[in-house]
């Protein structure tokens, strides 16, 4: 079982892979293997909105994001870890998710979770952010925990996170066992400028 957890904190103590961390860890105890695909030091570009990725399958941008793609197509289960920055996923975060639009939907039983951090408020946008990911993916999105930083709320955090771990890799078990996609996406491409 191959797990891809895509860390898009710029910040070395990054408070969303502490947290994360947990969740790795349960992951990992239960026989998981787990990836950290962190975005320091990788060269990702905007997308461009050239749209050549609607004939090529991949994208014609030339950096570390080809690399990503494949660890996305290849896991069975895809982590996003991300700081809330306005309200929402990090900018870090939405150009690997606009970037996906050359690989998708990725489809394959996948499962999905998130983990953020945030200051004080303002998770709820990233959470339908990263719920679109997962739905225009065909990704089973299993759940997510935010934090905020405060002392007192990190023994129930920890423990969310552990338990999100535990439920992403009985979910995962569970998708392998099916002989058809149910969550798999088909259709986005169907009408107006997504025609091809
Ligand atoms: C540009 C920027 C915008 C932020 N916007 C928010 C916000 O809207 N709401 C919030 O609660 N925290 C906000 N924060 C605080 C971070 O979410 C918080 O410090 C988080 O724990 C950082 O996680 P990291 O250490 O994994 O990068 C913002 C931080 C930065 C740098």
């Amino acid at each position: 079982m191959k797990i891809l957890v895509i860390s898009t904190s710029p910040r070395i103590r990054s408070n969303t892979m502490a947290l994360a961390e947990h969740t790795i860890n349960k992951l990992t105890e239960l026989g998981a293997e787990v990836e950290i695909y962190s975005i320091r030091a990788k060269d990702h570009k905007p997308c461009i909105g050239c749209m050549a990725c609607m004939k090529l399958k991949e994208c014609r941008i030339k950096d570390d994001m080809k690399d990503l793609h494949q660890k996305m197509k290849e896991a069975d289960g895809i982590i996003f870890a991300s700081p809330i920055y306005f309200y929402d996923v990090n900018a870090q975060c939405k150009i690997i998710i606009d970037r996906s639009y050359a690989v998708s939907p990725l489809n394959g039983n996948k499962v999905g979770a998130s983990l953020f951090s945030a200051g004080s408020l303002g998770h709820s946008g990233a959470l339908k952010t990263i719920e679109t990911f997962f739905s225009v993916h065909g990704i089973s999105n299993v759940g997510n925990v935010c934090i905020y930083n405060i002392k007192e709320d990190m023994p129930i955090a920890e423990k969310s996170a552990r338990d999100l771990g535990e439920k992403m890799y009985k979910a995962v078990e569970f998708m392998k066992t099916c002989d058809f996609e149910p969550f798999a996406q088909h259709n986005h491409y169907a009408y107006g400028t997504h025609t091809f």
